[in-house]
């Protein structure tokens, strides 16, 4: 019998034509996401998941899942997946690494230049129609704070905030990390989380979200840095506490700040970061070009064909769940 897989999304390309040569596929055409509820019944009786970040995959969905015999996630980030229970019935999880890193790091660099320079603020102002004789050019007229020349601090010093690094490098900033593993990067020089807060001039958060990871960027630790700071997060909602941020934008402890990722997507109106003018605002789009979505696709698809051709998967989260299997008996 045909293995049969659930796509939770159309896919850019060709990838679902080649999964339905290896088994039976099922792409959800939406309307929207699949719900919490929908994902449960589509999934019933599946091998295979083809998922994004938007559907969560904990363990009480995988223990209803008895048939499920890989995941592969269209995503870097895993944290809407609880890995251990997979990994504990020895389900290979994919993702899709290193192709999103420079789109990732654009982004951060495109929030950081905009929160500081107030971009987001001037283009309300155009288009609200504010910009008149009364209100125009004077010498302190949209002033922001430079970027070139400044400090900026990467927590987390992985591919991305490496790529970041490579940027700032072409704005004569001096880059400091925080990485919980010490990484010899050249122009990077690693400090203490703390050293790192209190000296930076800009903080862009570039780790996952784990259990270590979560509200890192608390009130206290918003408290040590740099009065005027400008804060970037392209990496987790959860990582940053958006109450503690809110309340640091309204004091000017943070001056600005670039947000792609929220603690619950798509955000609430009641979220604390919307009725500050000064942060930059972007809907989880770090790695969204039409290249970057497409190499991600390709990564996605090929975990899971390999998982149906009965191989390792390329980028898998978990692989100790291979050795787990050759040591079951036959
Ligand atoms: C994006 O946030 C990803 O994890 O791919």
């Amino acid at each position: 019998m045909r293995k049969r897989v659930l796509v939770t999304h159309q896919l850019p390309g060709d990838h679902i034509h080649n999964l339905t040569q290896h088994s039976e596929v099922n792409v959800w055409m939406g309307p929207g996401l699949l719900s919490a509820q929908g994902l449960r019944e589509e999934l019933a009786g599946c091998a295979g998941l083809v998922c994004l970040l938007t559907d969560r995959i904990d363990k009480a969905l995988i223990d209803a899942m008895p048939d499920l015999a890989f995941v592969s996630s269209m995503s870097v980030g895993v944290d809407h997946v609880d890995v251990a229970a997979l990994t504990e019935r020895g389900i290979p999880l994919g993702h899709t690494p290193g192709v999103l890193v420079d789109a990732t790091a654009d982004t951060a660099f495109a929030l950081m230049l905009s929160a500081a320079r107030r971009l987001g603020e001037a283009d309300r102002f155009i288009r609200q129609g504010n910009w008149t004789k009364e209100n125009a050019w004077s010498p302190d007229f949209f002033n922001g704070v430079d970027v070139s020349g400044a400090t900026l601090g990467l927590v987390g010093l992985g591919a991305t905030g490496q790529a970041v690094a490579r940027r700032a490098a072409g704005f004569g900033m001096r880059v400091l990390a925080y990485n919980r593993t010490p990484r010899e990067v050249p122009e990077v020089e690693m400090v203490s989380l703390e050293e790192l807060l209190q000296l930076s001039d800009f903080v862009s958060i570039h780790l996952a979200l784990t259990d270590e990871t979560r509200n890192l960027i608390n009130a206290e630790r918003i408290a040590m840095m740099k009065p005027g700071v400008v804060l970037v997060n392209t990496a987790r909602g959860g990582i940053v506490d958006e109450t503690a941020l809110g309340e640091a934008l309204s004091t000017g402890q943070v001056y600005a700040a670039g947000i792609d990722v929220f603690e619950q997507e798509p955000v609430p109106a009641d979220n604390p970061l919307l009725g500050h003018s000064n942060v930059m605002l972007a809907p989880h789009v770090g790695s969204s070009t039409t290249r970057t979505r497409a190499k991600m696709a390709d990564l996605a698809a090929d975990n899971a064909l390999a998982a149906l051709q009965g191989q390792r998967m390329l980028h898998c989260v978990n692989p100790e769940v291979y050795d787990w299997q050759s040591s079951q008996p036959a």
